[in-house]
């Protein structure tokens, strides 16, 4: 098929390298000319496992194109709109690119064209957009909703091998489509209206990071009673009706995703007059999480100005060199608020932006960023980072202070190397009961 992707973030890059491998015809557009000419000679802008071998094949084979423009005249049967949807500073997602590209794309795709949404868009998005057509004489295009589920850092196989394909369609014709699409893709289907589609990509991640923060609590708990929740963890995720699976207690959830869809379904309750009041507090869980350190370091340090904390990890997860919404720059941005001095240290990103915009550097040597430190915080669990040399970490700090945000160390372990140690929620037991 003769497919069109608009937007080349995460999403749109991702979905159009692995149509490209199913053997469709794929352009993708991009306004930013200057990525469009990194993508067209095979240099992937993100860091994502596999990304840039696959997508330089793609290009060598001739099916995967790359374009700052859609073309005057679009004969594809397929557009996806995969633009960005970023929060507006009320928590709702700002639609004006979603809208301007349906807007190109209504103008310029052939008659019978399929137009689908792949960025999260609030519920009712997709009538919207098919108002919007129908006011431009556009009754002979078709709007259909796929959201997207992958995750950043396992993009390609949850793209290549999904768990489920969501079709939100009006008519016959869009899922015809959307099946001959996604032919070499082998998951189960819902077909669904527009709006419960839109629904399911909301409430997935909703649902998701419910599962965070209440992990999240029962951990707080679980530091004042002696329990341990990585333990809790695995008794609770052996019941198939919990399910194992994003029960981590840790600093909270960050990313592009989890923390802008969450604020978003809050708003797209709240204007239909439904005060989510769970979504509230989860939001709310996730934001106390991410600065959960502080208190610790404070009780071990005293007064914070002028100490040496070290962060390790600034990507929100590992994987990728994505800093959005990462507890690492929440943290920092507290700490610094305290006076501290901060270094900080990560595998794969180099540089990132505080909140106020100004550029922060990150070391590539884990042992450089903790030399003289008072205390180190693991904020994201790297193998790089969850295999350091932890005897010659302490060895190179000037004080044994080690906070394990993520509860990847083993605390009988660093407290026998020396370690003053905390963690979310794990109590130091014996080594024989050390997971
Ligand atoms: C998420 C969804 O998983 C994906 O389906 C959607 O399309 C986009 O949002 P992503 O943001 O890439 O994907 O990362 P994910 O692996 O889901 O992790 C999100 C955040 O939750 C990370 O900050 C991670 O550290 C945190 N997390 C995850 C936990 O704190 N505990 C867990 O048990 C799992």
């Amino acid at each position: 098929m003769n497919v069109l992707i608009v937007g080349t973030g995460y999403v749109g890059l991702v979905t159009g390298v692995c149509f490209a491998s199913h053997g469709h015809e794929v352009l993708c557009v991009d306004a930013d000319a200057r990525k469009v000419r990194q993508l067209q000679a095979g240099h992937c802008p993100i860091y994502e496992d596999g990304l840039e071998s696959l997508l330089r094949e793609q290009l060598q084979a001739g099916r995967l194109r790359f374009a700052a423009q859609v073309p005057p005249t679009a004969a594809h049967e397929v557009a996806l709109i995969a633009v960005g949807t970023p929060s507006g500073s009320d928590g709702t997602a700002d639609l004006t690119n979603v809208f301007a590209v349906a807007k190109e794309l209504g103008r310029k795709l052939q008659p019978r064209a399929v137009l689908a949404t792949k960025s999260t868009v609030p519920v009712g998005t997709g009538d919207k957009l098919e108002r919007m057509l129908v006011d431009m004489g556009r009754t002979d295009l078709h709007v259909a909703s796929t959201p997207e589920f992958l995750r950043e850092g396992t993009a390609l196989k949850d793209t290549l091998y999904p768990t489920r394909l969501v079709f939100g369609i009006a008519d016959v014709h869009s899922s015809e489509v959307l099946k001959r699409l996604h032919a070499g893709v082998e998951a189960p289907a819902v077909l669904c209206s527009r709006a419960t589609a839109e629904m399911i990509k909301y409430a997935s991640n909703a649902f998701l990071a419910t599962k965070i923060s209440f992990i999240n609590e029962i951990a707080n708990i679980c530091a004042r009673v002696d329990a341990d929740v990585s333990q809790v963890a695995i008794g609770m995720g052996m019941d198939p009706r919990i399910g194992g699976s994003f029960l981590r207690a840790g600093l909270g959830y960050g990313g592009s995703c989890f923390p802008k869809d969450t604020r978003a379904l809050v708003n797209i309750a709240g204007d239909v007059d439904y005060d989510f009041k769970l979504l509230k507090a989860v939001v709310e869980v996730n934001q106390l999480q991410r600065t959960a350190p502080l208190r610790q370091l404070t009780d071990w340090l005293g007064d914070l100005s002028g100490k040496h904390i070290a962060i390790l990890g600034v990507a929100f997860k590992p994987g990728t060199d994505d800093t959005r919404e990462s507890a690492a720059l929440e943290l920092a941005r507290v700490l610094r608020d305290q006076g501290a001095r901060l270094t900080l240290y990560d595998p794969v990103v180099r540089r990132c932006s505080s909140h106020s915009g100004s550029p922060i550097s990150v070391l590539d040597d884990p042992y450089l960023a903790v030399l003289d430190a008072d205390a180190a915080v693991v904020v994201t669990e790297w193998s790089e980072i969850v295999d350091l040399d932890w005897p010659l970490v302490r060895q190179r700090m000037r004080q044994p202070f080690l906070y394990d945000g993520r509860n990847v160390l083993a605390p009988y372990t660093m407290q026998s190397i020396g370690f003053t140690f905390a963690n979310v929620g794990r109590r130091a037991m014996s080594a024989a009961l050390q997971v």
